[in-house]
């Protein structure tokens, strides 16, 4: 054991600031292969490598829990894949991701996850799990779904939306959630109600009205609100902890808070673009407003204020980013004279980091810990990684960010690693940038350059959701 630890890369980071979920304190850390050595002062020298990190946050890797890579809609796909996209998440400080494969309806959800393997094997430049997206209920699928636990595919995500593809009805949830009750997996709700939506939407069309706003205006939030408080009671019959992702609204907001309220494990993401955008961005002439085509979508600017207080009083607990890039060319422009036809989804893998430390720590609405728990310690105690990720501590992964405070930066579609032509923060300026980042003892960016490899990330075995980690 111990020539095979003389034998693994040593890097030693010295007189950084530690900024974890509970602590800032300057220390070094020692690296030894993937793992956290030791944390301290006069730690064991010569070491292979040592950055110097003073003046610098020493946090752990960031972990986006919701992005979709070479993700297939129709006869296209977003526009990353599993080698483009997480390059750019590690240029952001972004060490790991859970991506979703899709079951096909009639088809098993281990075909799914074989597909989204040859997707992600030999691409991936840093950790990846996935969620499993269940679209066709039946005993073989539940059963499954067991089987999928033991994999390490720890959480399955429905659909109250997009009916005729992805929706399923309550009887169906509730049949896949009883079975997450019984080996333990958690519930992921994309909560909006899509058969009432499908009628506001024919209206509009009806009318005449097929510019990209008119997403947003037959979308309503309180069809979300709805659709969240439905998910949360039929998690609370069948006794399953559920998490509702991409939260945009006051209405679902106070659907979440009331049920933590009454001490149910039910926990809310939100992203970015709910955060900083709005419904005006739809409005934009000239076809721009396809950009923010997302679901749920952009909402008027209230909503965000609602956000950021529920993300500083935790009752949200992860910003995660649903990345899902289409390229406005050739892609969002399917939809030019009909919202319907404009796929869903939005680039923002690269700078979730960039925005949270900007918008958040900078502009005094949270603390650094509060920070680092919404974009890494949190996703990985709700989903299973904790504290093989998430976390600065012997004997967790090395995925290690060195985040410069100082550094001055311009979001822009001209300089961003993700493959789409366009960003919706385009000109947005932070000041805090990801200046080295460590995907398991591995140095994958320095300098603003890419020294990964394809491949290098590995598939991640989550375990269950534990209540006794996280409140
Ligand atoms: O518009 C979106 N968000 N597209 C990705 C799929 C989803 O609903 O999360
Ligand atoms: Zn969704
Ligand atoms: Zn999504």
């Amino acid at each position: 054991m111990e020539i095979e630890i003389l034998n693994k890369m040593s890097l030693l980071i010295k007189n950084g600031r530690i900024i974890t979920s509970s602590d800032d304190f300057v220390s070094d850390v020692l690296i030894q292969g993937e793992k956290i050595l030791a944390i301290g002062k006069d730690l064991p020298n010569p070491v292979d490598r040592v950055i110097n990190a003073s003046g610098k946050y020493v946090i752990p890797g960031g972990i986006d829990v919701h992005t979709h890579l070479d993700m297939p809609l129709g006869n296209i796909s977003s526009s990353d894949d599993f080698e483009t996209g997480t390059i750019a998440a590690a240029f952001g400080g972004t060490t790991t991701i859970v991506d979703f494969p899709t079951q096909s309806r009639g088809k098993s959800l281990h075909d799914a996850f074989k597909l989204w393997q040859t997707k992600a094997q030999g691409k991936s430049v840093i950790d990846y799990g996935f969620h499993m997206i269940v679209t066709d209920v039946n005993d073989s699928i539940l059963d499954e779904m067991d089987q999928l636990v033991a994999d390490g595919i720890t959480s399955f995500k429905l659909f109250t939306a997009y009916p005729g593809a992805l929706m399923l009805d309550d009887a169906s949830i509730f049949r896949v959630m009883q079975r997450a009750k019984k080996n333990g997996a958690l519930i992921m709700m994309h909560a909006e109600n899509g058969s009432v939506i499908s009628e506001l939407v024919k209206n509009a069309l009806q009318q005449g009205n097929t510019n990209p706003i008119y997403h947003a205006l037959t979308r309503p939030s309180v069809l979300e609100g709805e659709a969240t408080y439905r998910t949360i009671a039929l998690a609370e019959v069948a006794g399953v902890p559920c998490y509702i992702v991409h939260v945009t609204c006051a209405e679902a907001l106070n659907a979440i808070i009331h049920a933590r309220q009454k001490g149910l494990p039910v926990f809310g993401e939100t992203c970015p673009h709910y955060l900083l955008l709005s419904e005006d961005d739809l409005r934009k002439p000239d076809f721009e407003g396809a950009k923010y085509v997302l679901s749920p979508p952009l909402r008027p600017r209230w909503h965000q204020e609602k956000l950021w207080q529920s993300l500083s009083d935790g009752s949200l607990s992860i910003v995660a980013t649903d990345h899902c890039p289409f390229n406005l060319k050739g892609q969002k422009e399917l939809g030019q004279g009909d919202f319907t036809k404009i796929p869903n989804g939005a680039p923002g893998i690269e700078n979730r980091l960039h925005l949270t430390y900007e918008f958040g720590v900078n502009q005094k609405r949270f603390s650094l810990n509060r920070w680092v728990e919404l974009v890494s310690t949190n996703p990985a105690k709700i989903f299973g990684m904790y504290p093989q990720k998430g976390e600065i501590a012997i004997g967790s992964d090395a995925d290690i960010v060195i985040w410069n405070p100082d550094t001055e930066y311009t979001i822009s579609a001209s300089t961003h690693h993700m493959r789409v032509d366009y960003n919706m923060f385009e000109g947005f300026n932070v000041k805090g940038n990801a200046e080295t980042v460590i995907s398991r003892g591995e140095i994958i960016i320095q300098n603003n350059q890419f020294l990964g490899r394809p491949g290098c990330g590995k598939f991640l075995k989550r375990k269950l959701y534990s209540p006794s980690l996280i409140n």
